[in-house]
């Protein structure tokens, strides 16, 4: 029976381990550091997802076949280099891979190189020539992105010039996000939506289409979020449209990479925009998306183990078989969240959800379930269609008790 390393603590990681829970090659599941859900299948263990050399070491001495790295702050820090140097087999790329999520330069530039559709940009690493190109544009809103990870605080819409300075005065001349560069871009039209694919350097394997919620109030209101809910399959987006994506984007983006030296072994996230001069790409990251990994992970069929062990080694991988359900995934989270919170608040009533409950960020403490994060908890519920599971979700979500928790009631509403 094989052993598995699994990296990260968020309801992606728990995705992931309840994936791998069901393969009956997988005897046993560590994770680092894990979660209070997580730890039902598997065991947590205290080291951070950034302790490179700690995570290798216990690698070592508890002989993993396999480990799976979740966040990019991991794939960042080099922590599929150092395990792939050691011989164990990795699904996450490597430190110099990452860059197509870790530098927004990088990815415009292999886009431009390699024909790739985008909004066209320019990059700035100097505040007063980038000021004067945005007012020389004159067109807004004005879309402003860091170049570098910035935990999904990097992309700011300006509308108007004052905006747009205050933002340059933050990313270029501050202190708040450290000395880089920004990306100005033309602002798109359309619908957001995500297509992930499993990569190995030229193979790629997509997975169902899905949609987050990215603001925190129903009707996409008030301020970004690290997602809300998320759903999946898509009706707005035609079989023709899926398969124009995988050639022209996500495929022409793998073998970019290969010839760049930067080979994917992991996951190809791209964040698409269906715009009415077609779809084109609003940013790349190296990861599973956080929270459409909750509603697809758990529509694959094919083996978990055989699926990541064959994306890190690059061994033979027949087509990844999925479960053509609808699926729907509510987040409950604290209140206060994208803002201040408290945490240490008890859940009850989890076990009487029917359905799946991925838990985001929760700790458990004397037998009780505890807040333990801004996002929480991720309430899934598949369907015939995305009517019926989104009823289901929401019939089933009033069940889980908490005087600190939150959630939209309008998840999957543009499929409806
Ligand atoms: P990113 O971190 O690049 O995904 O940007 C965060 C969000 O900003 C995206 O999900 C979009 O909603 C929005 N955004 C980014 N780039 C553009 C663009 N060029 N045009 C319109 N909206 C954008
Ligand atoms: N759901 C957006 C992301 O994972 O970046």
């Amino acid at each position: 029976m094989k052993k598995v390393l699994v990296i990260g603590s968020g309801g992606r990681e728990h995705a992931i381990v309840y994936q791998l829970s069901r393969s009956k090659q997988v005897g046993q599941i560590f994770c680092a550091p894990g979660n209070a859900g997580i730890a039902q299948l598997a065991e947590c263990v205290a080291i951070k997802d950034t302790e490179v050399e700690a995570l290798l070491a216990f690698a070592k001495e508890n002989e993993v076949d396999l480990c799976v790295v979740g966040p990019e702050a991991a794939l960042n820090a080099g922590v599929a280099d150092v395990f792939r140097e050691a011989g164990i087999p990795v699904f996450g790329h490597s430190k110099a891979a990452t860059q197509i999520e870790a530098s927004k330069e990088f990815a415009k530039e292999l886009m431009a190189k390699y024909n790739v559709p985008t909004a066209a940009y320019r990059s700035f690493a100097n505040y007063e020539e980038a000021i004067a190109y945005v007012r020389e544009r004159k067109t807004y809103p004005a879309v402003l992105k860091y170049d570098g990870l910035a935990a999904g605080k990097g992309v700011v819409i300006a509308q108007d010039e004052k905006e747009a300075d205050e933002t340059l005065r933050d990313m270029l001349v501050g202190e708040a996000f450290g000395k880089g560069k920004v990306v100005i871009e033309d602002f798109l039209q359309g619908s957001e939506f995500s297509f992930m694919a499993f990569v190995h350097h030229h193979r790629v394997y997509p997975m169902p289409l899905s949609q987050d919620h990215k603001r925190v109030f129903d009707g996409d209101k008030g301020p970004n979020t690290g997602g809300m809910g998320a759903y999946t399959p898509l009706p707005f987006i035609s079989a023709e449209e899926e398969k124009w994506a995988q050639e022209h984007i996500l495929q022409v983006v793998a073998d970019a990479m290969v010839a760049e030296g930067k080979p994917l072994t992991g996951v190809l996230y791209g964040g698409l925009m269906k715009t009415k001069d077609g779809i084109k790409v609003i940013e790349f990251n190296a990861r599973f998306g956080d929270p459409e990994t909750e509603v697809v992970l758990p529509l694959m069929e094919s083996d978990a183990y055989t699926v990541f062990h064959a994306i890190a080694t690059g061994e033979a991988l027949e087509a990844i078989a999925w479960r053509k359900q609808a699926t729907v995934g509510v987040v409950m989270a604290s209140c206060g969240y994208p803002g201040a919170y408290t945490k240490g608040v008890e859940i009850n009533g989890v076990e009487d959800f029917d359905g799946l409950v991925l838990h985001m960020g929760t700790k458990r403490q004397e037998e009780k379930l505890l807040t333990n994060g801004g996002r929480v908890l991720m309430c899934i519920a598949h369907g015939e269609d995305v009517r019926h599971a989104q009823q289901k979700v929401y019939q089933e979500i009033d069940k889980i008790h908490c005087t600190n928790l939150f959630y939209r009631k309008d998840i999957a509403h543009w499929a409806l």
